[in-house]
């Protein structure tokens, strides 16, 4: 493993990026962005649309490949490298796209994930379920998220709200040390971003988050450190009171939407 990237503590950044960019043809929708994730930092990326936000999660989850620059996960460059390589390292997203089983209790919904199993194997899998292991790490992962209580729960019967805390819940049953975040707060009413804040606010602390949101206010109550994004270019980073009142925050938040 290389160990290049180490900073002066020694510690080596979960994830890093360095000098990225990303070409749509003419359309330079990332522009040279570097920036460093340590184990347990909170990291969110703003800006308005068409900022390049989806874009940088792409790049990094690596369904878009790169036009210049790195991408390190644990100190490795998985620049080229397939998303499902990046997930086997320890890095779990969402999909926009529900990957959730509407019919399913949580319960089960949570059990699949951990065995990586779809519903078809399910009846097989029954059997095979009485296994502790997997059962105890549902329960630890159900209760470090606060659902043990809706554990029985058909999901159809969650509120959207709860179903993306659910979704979020399925990432983690593959022990990432980094989650991403593509906008958890799109589409949900204030009540339910109120909620998802909670619930981001109480995933393992030791847990590396990096959040890609338009919603400033999800933001501000997650994040230890904000970059902002305008043309694909970080215009700044800084703590979320320094982002607050920044004048060229507002600018283009208010300028461009
Ligand atoms: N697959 C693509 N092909 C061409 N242009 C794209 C593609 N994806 C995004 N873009 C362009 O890149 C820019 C950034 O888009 P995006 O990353 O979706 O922004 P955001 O998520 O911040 O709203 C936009 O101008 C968008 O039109
Ligand atoms: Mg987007």
């Amino acid at each position: 493993m290389s160990t290049d990237t180490q900073t002066s503590g020694g510690a080596t950044p979960v994830l890093e990026l360095k000098g990225l960019c990303k070409s749509f043809g003419g359309l330079h929708a990332t522009r040279d962005v570097s920036l460093r994730i340590m184990a347990g930092d909170r990291k969110a990326i703003i800006g308005p649309n068409g900022a390049g936000k989806t874009t940088l999660f792409n790049l990094i989850t690596g369904i878009y490949p790169a036009t210049s620059g790195n991408i390190l996960l644990f100190g490795q460059d998985v620049t080229t490298w397939p998303s499902h390589r990046r997930t086997a390292l320890g890095m779990a997203r969402t999909f926009q796209v529900t990957s959730l089983f509407p019919k399913l209790t949580v319960l089960d919904n949570v059990l699949l994930a951990i065995k990586g199993l779809r519903p078809s194997k399910f009846v097989m899998w029954r059997v095979l379920s009485s296994y502790r292991d997997v059962y105890e790490k549902a329960h630890q992962l159900l209760e470090q998220a606060n659902f043990l209580d809706r554990k029985d729960t058909e999901v159809r019967n969650l509120s959207h709200g709860e179903q993306r805390q659910l979704e979020i819940i399925l990432g983690l049953a593959s022990d990432p040390k980094i989650l991403l975040l593509d906008e958890p707060a799109a589409g949900l009413s204030s009540g339910e971003s109120i909620e998802m804040t909670k619930f981001l606010m109480g995933l393992d602390p030791k847990l590396a988050i990096l959040l890609i949101e338009h919603d400033m206010d999800v933001v501000f109550d997650v994040a230890d450190e904000i970059s902002v994004l305008h043309f694909g270019e970080v215009l700044e980073t800084g703590s979320p009171e320094q982002i607050h009142s920044s004048a060229r925050v507002q600018e283009i938040y208010l300028g461009t939407d």
